[in-house]
C-alpha cells in the first residue's frame, strides 16, 4: 500500500493548514495513508504496486486495458449533496471555532461533471506508461484500437491517453479514439441498460448513520445551529475531495508537490476519510458490485467483447452489446495486439464482478472488516484501469499446463498494477507463474458471460 510517511505526510499537512488552529490530528495513528488516498471512487490514481514483471520466457501477445476516466467536477446529485451541509455552514453567523473562518469568505465555484486538470493529466500519464510499457506490441499498422463511452469526461480521458501514448512516441505512434459508443445505447462501458438494477440507497444510508452522528455534533459545536445531517456530512466530505482534486496544478503536481488540500479537509479527523472510503465501498458493492442485484449481469457485454479479442472470434453476446458496432470490422476489429477502453467506476465494478475479481461474499453496513479486499480507494479510483494480458511463453516452463499443447498461452490481470489472484481459473498463488491463467482455462472460467448471463439480462426488463 503506498501511502506515505506519517511523520512526512504529517509534517505536509500541518504546513499546507497554518491557520486552522489548534490541530485535529489528519492521520489516523495505525493508518499510513496520505488523505487523498481514503476518497474511495473519488482518490486520484495511485499505482497500488509496481508493475509485475513477466516470468522468464513469457512475453504479452495482446493487451487490453479497461480505463476509467480521470478525476472529475462533482456530478449533479452530487453538487446538490455538497450544497446541502454547505449552504447550512453558510448561514450560521458566528463561528466558535478557528477551522471554519475560511468559509467567511468563501464561494462555491466548481462546476459539474468535467474532467479536471488532475484527470487530464493523470490520463496521459497512463497513456505514456502503456507506451513505454507495451512499446513492442505497436507498429504503424497496429495502434491501439481505442474506443470510449460518450460522456465528454470520458472522451476527454481517451484522448489525454491518446494523445500522451503519442507524446511517449515522439508522435510516431498517435493511436485515434476510434469509437464513441452513445450512452442512449447498448453500451458496454456504461451502467445505462438494465433499468431493474439495484440502488445502494438503504446500505448507504445505514453506514452514514453509524458515521455521521460524531461528525455531525462535533461540526454543530464548531457552528452552533447549523443543523447539520449525516447526509450533509457525507456531502462535506465529498467536496473535500472534489475540491482538492478540481484545485491541483498540472505542473506542481508533475513536480512531486503535495496536494492543495482544500480547507473543508481540515475539518476530518484520519478516521474519518477512512469511514468516508467505506461508503463508496459499500455504494459500489451494492450496485454493480457482487451485492448489487443485476450488477454482475451488466458487465457481460464487456466481457463477451474481450473473450472475442482475445481469442480473435466474433462477439458473442445477448446483452448489452451494440450488435451493430461489434459486427463490423471497422468498429470492432479482431486482429489488433492492443486494446484500450475508456469507461465510468460502475460499470467498471461491473466488469470485476462478472470476470470474478475482488469476489467478495458479503459487505456490513456496521463494522467494516479492514482486511477485505473490496476497498475502492485503490480498486476503484479517478484513472483506475483494469489490464487484461495475453502471454506466450516457452514451453514448459509452468508446471500447470498440459503438456501435449504446442504453445503455451496464459492470461495475466493488473488492477491498478497489482497482480490479480486468478483462484477462478487455477493460477498458481506463489512461484515464477503465480497469477498466471492457462489461457483456455481462462476463457473456459467466464462461464456466466458465455452463458449470457445465466438468466439474469432479461431480469433487468422483466
Ligand atoms: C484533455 O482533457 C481536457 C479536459 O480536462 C480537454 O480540454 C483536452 O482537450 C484534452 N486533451 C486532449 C489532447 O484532447
Ligand atoms: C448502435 O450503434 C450505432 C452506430 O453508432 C448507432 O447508430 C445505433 O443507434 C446504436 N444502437 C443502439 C441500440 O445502441
Ligand atoms: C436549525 O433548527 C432550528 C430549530 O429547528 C431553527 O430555529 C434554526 O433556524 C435552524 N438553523 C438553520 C441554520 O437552519
Ligand atoms: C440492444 O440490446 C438489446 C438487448 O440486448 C437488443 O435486443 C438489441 O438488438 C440491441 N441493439 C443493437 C443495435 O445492438
Amino acid at each position: 500500500m503506498g501511502g506515505r510517511a506519517l511523520a512526512s505526510a504529517w509534517a505536509v499537512v500541518s504546513s499546507l493548514l497554518p491557520t486552522l488552529g489548534p490541530q485535529i490530528p489528519l492521520f489516523h495513528a495505525a493508518h499510513d495513508r496520505a488523505i487523498e488516498h481514503l476518497w474511495g471512487v473519488y482518490t486520484p490514481f495511485h499505482a497500488v504496486e509496481d508493475y509485475p514483471a513477466l516470468p522468464d520466457g513469457c512475453s504479452v501477445s495482446q493487451v487490453n486495458i479497461l480505463h476509467r476516466h480521470g478525476a472529475r467536477l462533482p456530478s449533479a446529485t452530487q453538487t446538490a449533496d455538497i450544497l446541502g451541509g454547505l449552504n447550512k455552514l453558510l448561514g450560521v453567523r458566528e463561528y466558535t471555532d478557528q477551522r471554519l473562518e475560511f468559509l467567511h469568505d468563501f464561494e462555491y465555484t466548481l462546476g459539474e461533471n468535467l474532467l479536471v486538470p488532475l484527470g487530464a493529466l493523470q490520463s496521459r500519464q497512463s497513456g505514456e506508461t502503456a507506451f513505454h510499457r507495451y512499446a513492442p506490441l505497436v507498429s504503424k499498422n497496429d495502434l491501439p484500437f481505442v474506443r470510449a463511452s460518450g460522456m465528454s469526461r470520458v472522451v476527454d480521458t481517451a484522448l489525454n491517453w491518446t494523445a500522451g501514448f503519442a507524446i511517449a512516441s515522439d508522435q510516431k505512434y498517435a493511436p485515434k479514439l476510434s469509437v464513441i459508443i452513445s450512452e442512449e445505447g447498448n453500451d458496454t462501458l456504461q451502467d445505462n441498460n438494465c433499468p431493474n438494477a439495484a440502488s445502494s440507497h438503504k446500505e448507504m444510508a445505514e453506514w452514514i448513520d453509524v458515521y455521521g452522528p460524531p461528525i455531525a455534533s462535533r461540526l454543530e459545536s464548531w457552528a452552533p445551529g447549523a443543523n447539520l445531517t449525516n447526509n450533509d456530512i457525507h456531502g462535506l466530505l465529498m467536496l473535500c475531495a472534489f475540491h482538492t482534486v478540481a484545485s491541483v496544478v498540472p505542473e506542481d503536481f508533475e513536480a512531486g508537490k503535495p496536494l492543495p488540500y482544500s480547507p473543508f479537509c481540515g475539518l476530518f479527523r484520519a478516521e474519518e476519510f477512512t469511514s468516508f472510503a467505506y461508503s463508496s465501498d459499500i455504494d459500489r458493492y451494492y450496485t454493480t458490485g457482487y451485492g448489487g442485484h443485476l450488477g454482475r449481469v451488466q458487465g457481460v457485454g464487456y466481457v463477451n467483447e474481450l473473450l472475442a479479442r482475445l481469442t480473435h472470434s466474433p462477439v458473442v453476446d445477448a446483452t448489452s452489446t451494440n450488435r451493430t458496432l461489434d459486427a463490423d470490422r471497422s468498429t470492432f476489429p479482431l486482429d489488433r495486439t492492443f486494446y484500450a477502453d475508456f469507461t465510468h467506476d460502475a460499470p467498471l465494478v461491473a466488469i470485476f464482478n462478472a470476470i470474478g475479481l475482488f469476489s467478495t461474499p458479503s459487505l456490513p453496513t456496521r463494522n467494516p472488516d479492514p482486511n477485505r479486499i473490496w476497498y475502492t480507494s485503490d480498486i476503484m479510483t479517478f484513472s483506475s484501469r483494469m489490464v487484461v494480458e495475453k502471454l506466450e511463453c516457452r514451453r514448459g516452463g509452468a508446471k500447470n499446463v498440459d503438456s501435449k499443447k504446442k504453445t503455451d498461452k496464459f492470461v495475466r490481470i493488473m488492477v491498478n498494477e497489482v497482480l490479480q489472484p486468478l483462484e477462478f481459473c487455477g493460477a498458481p498463488s506463489s512461484g515464477p507463474y503465480h497469477g498466471l491463467c492457462d489461457f483456455d482455462k481462462f476463457v473456459k472460467s467466464q462461464n456466466y458471460a458465455r452463458h449470457q448471463g445465466e438468466g439474469d439480462w432479461a431480469k433487468c426488463f422483466a
